[in-house]
């Protein structure tokens, strides 16, 4: 068993009346408020309006930045940290998903820097100690922005998308209605699910025999919940209980609870955001292509009791069979879930995409080393995986 340290100073407010503290919070910040939001699905579905009717109601002045493009670009960030720096904005409101939490993170980071440039930032690769505080309210369940010190912003004139991480970004407070995620539509519920699975996944090995026991139930645990509750969510949009079950699980799933001790070197989002790089793809979509691939490609005999162990605990097999067949039938069951149950497409080519780029995308995604894991992966092996989802 491994050591670590665990931190997160989030505050969460979760159920129906979550909003009815949102002013209080926001006003512990100040005065200025900057809202960010994506393409408008909050003004469809009236959570804009509950959210300005809060601010307001809080005595407190609102300024705007919408449009926030899923992949979110650094020039929306930087946009909105003009914005929060000629208005000396104190608090930046985050209402949406993933893409518009972390380009809220973006934001609140590049505000307080001196050039207001969240690309520099990104670049430097130094953690983000200090940025403007983030307050979150989320309508997707998936990739757990809303309790995690991450963001991953992208550049489409480099074609590079790129994390940051630090203490400084991790929101103050988030906001979880599961009936913000009500109007999700079928596609965006499923390609959030296997977000939610992957990042459980992609730790889930990644310690091996140092994973101590309690990490690995709770690991299962979540990862049961999404097999369980996404396709109700898919069938029945405002089901509060698969809605409710989703986004709990989305914020458990990378707050550092289920990767205590693990080593975290996540392989296949490193290969799928290059994938999302060059395609604009969206980013659930990549990893339910890619995940049974790389589970296939590195199964062998030090990999196969823990992927049939998943095979088992997560996807009800039955136990006692030989290890290697049952890790087989363990990434059958994962395909069937992904390309059955939350129906996405099966193939790198059914979303346009083919080998042109893949030896950039494999050196890029390695990061000039290999990733770490249960096999380490070297950038010929992830042209191998990349081919494999062909
Ligand atoms: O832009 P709007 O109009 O809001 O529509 C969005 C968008 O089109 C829509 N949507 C969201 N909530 C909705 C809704 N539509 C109807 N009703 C609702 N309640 O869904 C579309 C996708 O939204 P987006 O925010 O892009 O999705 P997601 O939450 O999956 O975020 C994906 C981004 O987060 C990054 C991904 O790489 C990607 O850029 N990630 C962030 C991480 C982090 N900060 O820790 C970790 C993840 O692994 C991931 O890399
Ligand atoms: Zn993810």
């Amino acid at each position: 068993m491994n050591d670590f340290i665990y931190y997160n100073p989030d505050k969460i407010y979760f159920g129906k009346n979550a909003l009815d503290s949102l002013g209080a919070e926001l006003k512990k910040y100040g005065k200025k408020v900057l809202l960010v939001y994506g393409g408008g699905s909050i003004k469809k579905n009236g959570l804009y309006d509950e959210v300005v009717k809060a601010v307001k109601e809080g005595g407190l002045k609102l300024f705007e930045l919408s449009g926030v493009e899923p992949n979110p670009r650094h020039t929306t960030a930087n946009e909105g940290a003009r914005i929060c720096k000629a208005n000396k904005v104190d608090v930046v409101l985050a209402v949406g998903g993933g893409s518009t939490i972390d380009c809220a993170k973006g934001v609140a980071a590049a505000a307080v820097a001196k050039k207001g440039d969240i690309w520099e930032i990104v670049k430097s690769g130094a953690p983000v100690e200090k940025a403007l505080p983030v307050i979150a309210v989320l309508t997707n369940a998936a990739t757990g922005s809303e309790m995690d010190e991450w963001a991953v912003i992208s550049n489409m004139e480099t074609n590079e998308k790129i994390g940051i991480g630090g203490e400084g970004i991790i929101p103050r407070a988030a906001f979880e209605n599961p009936e913000y995620s009500f109007t999700l539509p079928a596609y965006q519920t499923a390609c959030g699910a296997f977000d939610i699975f992957n990042h459980v996944l992609d730790n889930y090995y990644l310690a091996g025999e140092a994973t101590f026991d309690l990490i690995l139930e709770f690991q299962e645990a979540v990862m049961r919940a999404v097999v369980k509750w996404a396709p109700v969510a898919i069938k029945e949009p405002e089901n509060y209980e698969a809605r409710a079950n989703l986004m709990w699980a989305s914020s458990m799933a990378l707050n550092h609870v289920l990767d205590a001790g693990t080593l975290h070197d996540c392989a296949c989002h490193a290969m799928e955001h290059e994938l999302s790089a060059y395609y604009d793809i969206t980013h659930g979509h990549g990893l339910a292509i890619v995940a049974p691939r790389w589970l296939t490609y590195i199964l062998n005999d030090k990999t196969a009791p823990q992927i049939y162990r998943l095979g088992v605990k997560v996807f009800g097999l039955k136990e006692g069979m030989e290890v290697f067949a049952g890790a087989k039938t363990a990434i059958e069951a994962l395909e069937t879930f992904c390309f059955e149950t939350l129906g996405l497409k099966k193939n790198l080519s059914d979303l346009k995409i083919d080998e042109t780029h893949f030896k950039a995308m494999a050196e890029h995604a390695c990061g000039g080393g290999t990733i770490n894991g249960p096999k380490t992966l070297t950038p010929e092996d992830v042209e191998e995986i990349y081919k494999m989802c062909l």
